[in-house]
């Protein structure tokens, strides 16, 4: 019974106790992203969790993000709230079905998105994520046969973007996919001058009408520089959180679904994770990542590669 607990106090009081580092994915809730150590995107949370010096990492984010940090922090242990925290991205994309995929196209290397399991990392060469994406594409020699995993909405982009001939896996974010082109169409009417960002997440329809496309970070910063005082926002509408507390004077609106509110854009996997959770999570050391060491190792490859391409 946690009712008469001062939660934040003891999540600090733990934190010390522990010598953990709280990390959190702009996508969590507001009180979440206040009380972490640090708040960014896949690229940003993957780096802090290999540099870290702290014993523990809670991670505030969903099940890849933390067995991402586990991958590469191994002697570390890895907390995650709520161990239900999945992705669609990861769901689409069985091991055994990403390998036959594999076997389709010899001589095609795998470049795939870090929102997948640890056992699609090991069939992978290099993962990205969507701020490193581009970079790590233009370091691959053009006649290189590149199959791109699992979210569609990315590769699609990716390839128009570049030219490049991208065989794609057909996964796709629930949450991106749901925003309306109508809608958002609508709104744009309402707020003639207002900029569109959007997720490569999303699909072409709503990419299209984007005046930046980018990671959580890239969208984060766009928002920083913008000279107009309203900003439409195409993904996840946890992230205006950030936005509003560096620029209280100005108007973030998010995209909205077909019902005309960005409700059902909260993504539902982030969702699981509450300060509650994190407090008991922080306090008895579970739900905990444990991973097979030959996974891990196997799966490290592609995330080495990354890290090193990104750069
Ligand atoms: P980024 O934070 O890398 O932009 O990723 C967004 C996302 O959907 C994570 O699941
Ligand atoms: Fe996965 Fe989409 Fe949620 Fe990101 S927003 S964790 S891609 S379901």
């Amino acid at each position: 019974n946690l009712t008469g607990l001062d939660l934040r106090a003891e999540i600090d009081r733990l934190r010390k106790e522990r010598n953990a580092v709280i990390l959190a994915h702009y996508y969590q809730k507001p009180e979440i992203q206040d009380l972490a150590d640090f708040v960014g995107d896949s690229l940003d949370l993957s780096r802090k969790a290999q540099a870290t010096d702290a014993d523990v990492i809670a991670f505030c984010g969903v099940r890849f993000m933390a067995e991402t940090a586990k991958i590469l922090s191994p002697h570390k242990t890895v907390i995650l709230p709520d161990m239900d925290a999945g992705c669609s991205l990861e769901d689409s994309c069985p091991p055994d079905q990403f390998a036959a995929f594999r076997a389709q196209h010899p001589g095609a290397i795998a470049l795939t998105y870090i929102n997948c399991s640890a056992a699609v990392k090991a069939l992978s060469d290099v993962i990205v994520t969507s701020s490193s994406a581009e970079t790590i594409l233009a370091k691959i020699p053009p006649e290189q046969k590149i199959i791109f995993g699992p979210d569609r909405n990315l590769g699609g982009y990716l390839a128009r973007k570049t030219g490049r001939d991208l065989i794609l896996w057909p996964g796709v974010c629930i949450v991106h996919e749901a925003f309306s082109e109508t809608e958002l169409l609508k709104l744009r009417a309402q707020h003639p001058n207002a900029p569109i960002v959007a997720h490569p997440e999303c699909p072409a329809v709503i990419l299209d009408h984007a005046d930046y496309v980018g990671s959580t970070r890239g969208i984060l910063e766009y928002a920083m520089a913008m000279p107009g005082d309203t900003l439409i926002v195409a993904t996840e509408p946890h992230i205006i959180h950030q936005m509003e507390k560096a620029l209280p004077g100005k108007t973030f609106i998010g995209a909205p679904g077909a019902d005309g509110n960005c409700n059902c854009n909260i993504c539902p996997y982030m969702a699981l994770n509450t300060i509650e959770k994190l407090y008991v999570a922080l306090r008895d050391l579970t739900p905990r990542i444990e991973m097979d060491e030959g996974l891990r190792v196997r799966a490290k490859k592609s995330l080495d590669a990354m890290l090193e391409m990104a750069s």
